[in-house]
């Protein structure tokens, strides 16, 4: 066994211990197929919908107990993969595609050490897996490796500056271990002994509060490493990928922390930080916002990816020559019921189910494949300055807030 494949033993060990994310509650089916394949093409700014096709291949790679059920019925015509070294997640999961008639999920118990996809995929998600392993690069390579020439590649790592009091907790605890062979006792028992008045003490009482599964996944994990953004783009450029667009984080319902923007209150300031290439205004945004900033969540592609060089200025010009038409779609909720699993809570309801951000509600009622977006956003007299087309964008047409579809010429 060499070293990697020891320490995927380990992690695989830890997540079996303590599957996580838990099973969800809930799970939203969307009844049309084509819906969040277009959802996620308009992310990178491709609003012909041309990026992910609903029918292609997808890879939810280290996917944990939800992570391939959802990506498997947001994409019900594509084949999905799922992976993971958990043989306990992978249980759950597997529970949950049978109670979900996914048919077209298969689940594999693979390190991604040993996963050799040769330009396999159309779209691959990968989340919360990389910071976990002692050598990300080589594993982001095999993801760079299986993704199609125009394919999208989802990825998260810790941010550095969220990450400080987790990191110090997972360190000291491993010192008082020492070589008792019990991390995970140790941790626990530290955690109930430990009377300061700190961030960490906050952060750890917070923490206490949810299930198992979270304690031990912040605070006890085996592994861990942290990333700014700067780190996290030279990483993608060692596996000839590119930090493409950023991706809304989960906790960010307004959809504003995502755009890794500040607001500064002197108009030439904010036009050199406008003027900035993507990655030097998200880096400066990191900087500066620090452990209020986003998620280190983006879009990958491929450094040789035969597509225009991608940019928020161009993704912004994209948005404003489509024409779109506000979602109307409808969603099948599944509930876990007990012993029983997954069953259908109510077979058909509106989707998207929350209204539309009340700064963008006119437009969105407006919307008309009859004019473009921007002609829309002339006649309400609304800006389009480079700050709000990158608000419009993410809080009506991505995955997380899907309110707005292009009408591909
Ligand atoms: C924090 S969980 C995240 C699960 C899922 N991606 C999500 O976002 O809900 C991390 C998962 O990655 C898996 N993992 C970590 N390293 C891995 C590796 N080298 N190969 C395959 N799976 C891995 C773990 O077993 C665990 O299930």
């Amino acid at each position: 066994m060499n070293p990697s494949n020891g320490h995927e033993a380990v992690i695989g060990g830890f997540y079996t211990e303590s599957p996580y994310p838990w099973r969800a509650h809930t799970l939203q089916q969307p009844l049309d197929p084509e819906l969040y394949p277009a959802l996620l093409s308009q992310a990178v700014g491709d609003f012909g919908h041309r990026r992910v096709g609903p029918d292609g291949a997808v890879w939810v790679a280290g996917c944990g107990v939800n992570q391939a059920l959802i990506t498997a019925q947001r994409h019900p015509a594509a084949r999905v993969v799922g992976t993971d070294v958990s043989e306990g997640s992978l249980a759950l999961c597997n529970e949950g595609r049978k109670e979900l008639s996914l048919d077209n999920l298969e689940l594999r118990k693979e390190g991604l050490t040993a996963a050799r996809y040769h330009e396999e995929f159309d779209y691959i998600v990968c989340t919360g897996v990389l910071h976990h392993n002692p050598d990300p690069s080589a594993l982001l390579q095999r993801l760079a490796a299986a993704l199609r020439p125009t394919g999208v590649l989802e990825v998260m790592v810790y941010n550095t500056y969220h990450r400080r009091n987790p990191v110090a907790f997972q360190q000291a605890t491993r010192l008082l271990a020492g070589d008792t062979g019990s991390v995970a006792g140790t941790g626990r028992a530290l955690a109930e002994a430990l009377d300061i008045r700190n961030s960490l003490a906050s952060d750890l009482a917070e923490t206490r509060l949810q299930p198992d599964a979270a304690f031990a996944d912040t605070w006890l994990n085996p592994y861990e490493l942290t990333f700014t953004v700067d780190e996290f783009r030279a990483l993608a450029e060692r596996c000839g990928l590119l930090l493409e667009a950023p991706r809304i984080g989960p906790d960010d319902h307004s959809g504003e922390a995502a755009l890794w923007d500040v607001v500064l209150h002197d108009a030439a300031l904010q036009e050199r930080y406008e003027a900035c290439d993507d990655h030097t205004r998200w880096r400066i945004t990191q900087l500066l916002l620090a452990e209020e900033s986003p998620y280190n969540w983006f879009y990958l592609r491929r450094a040789d990816a035969p597509l225009p060089a991608p940019s928020d200025a161009s993704r912004n010009a994209a948005f404003l020559a489509a024409r779109a038409e506000p979602v109307a779609a409808a969603q099948r909720t599944w509930a876990l019921h007990g012993a029983e699993g997954y069953r259908v809570l109510v077979e058909s309801s509106p989707l998207p189910t929350m209204p539309v951000a009340p700064e963008f509600r006119a437009l969105w009622e407006h919307l008309t494949p009859e004019r473009t977006v921007g002609q829309t956003c002339t006649r309400l007299g609304l800006p389009t300055d480079a700050q709000t087309v990158r608000r419009m964008r993410a809080q009506l047409t991505t995955p997380e807030f899907p309110y707005v579809l292009s009408v591909p010429a």
